[in-house]
């Protein structure tokens, strides 16, 4: 029977469930079992072989669904392999002192857990899905408006996945 897995997300605004239907496929076509869900949704990660967790950075920090799922799953998620993705726009400024920055925050939020693959991917801003808050959070921030997701690299990272994983 193939290996099991599950890409589990949050995503307020769709760009990361989309990013994670893509590993998703990728993995699916390379013979494995997949399951795609929102980490509220999941009520047991048991049975799984692997499980790969995405969550975007809104704030300076990760949406806090992935902590819970974290929290509520610790026992099983440490006898699997792991790997995580964050999505946000540190990777379209290239600015090293961001990256650090977001790895950071990215660690604090997997915390305990030490993925065997992890990833920074560039994620989306659609101003007519924000609240007119966060249009102007985004405004003075200056931060960069558009689709900056790199489905190759997405696609090359969810291809490495079982080699990392050991799957
Ligand atoms: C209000 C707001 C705050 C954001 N804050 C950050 C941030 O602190 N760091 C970052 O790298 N990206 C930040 N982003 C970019 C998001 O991570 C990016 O838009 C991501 O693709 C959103 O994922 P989603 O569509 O799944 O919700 C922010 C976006 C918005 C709209």
């Amino acid at each position: 029977m193939s290996a099991r897995i599950l890409v589990a997300y949050v995503s307020p605004k769709g760009s990361t469930a989309e990013i994670a239907e893509a590993i998703g496929k990728e993995l699916k076509s390379a013979g494995y079992s997949i399951d795609i869900a929102e980490m509220k949704a999941v009520s047991s990660v048991e049975g799984y072989n692997a499980v790969v967790m995405g969550a975007p950075l809104y704030m300076g920090k990760v949406v806090g669904d992935m902590a819970k799922f974290i929290r509520k799953h610790l026992d099983d998620l440490e006898k699997i392999p792991v790997a995580a993705f964050t999505v946000g726009m540190s990777p379209v400024d290239k600015n090293p002192a961001s990256m650090e920055k977001a790895t950071e925050i990215f660690h604090r939020a997997l915390d305990p857990l030490k993925p065997a693959a992890e990833t920074i991917f560039a994620g989306k801003v659609d101003p007519e899905k924000l609240s007119f808050m966060q249009r102007w959070m985004i405004g003075k921030a200056q931060a960069p408006v558009g689709d900056f997701r790199d489905w190759d690299a997405i696609a090359t990272w969810a291809k490495e996945l079982p080699g990392k994983l050991g799957i």
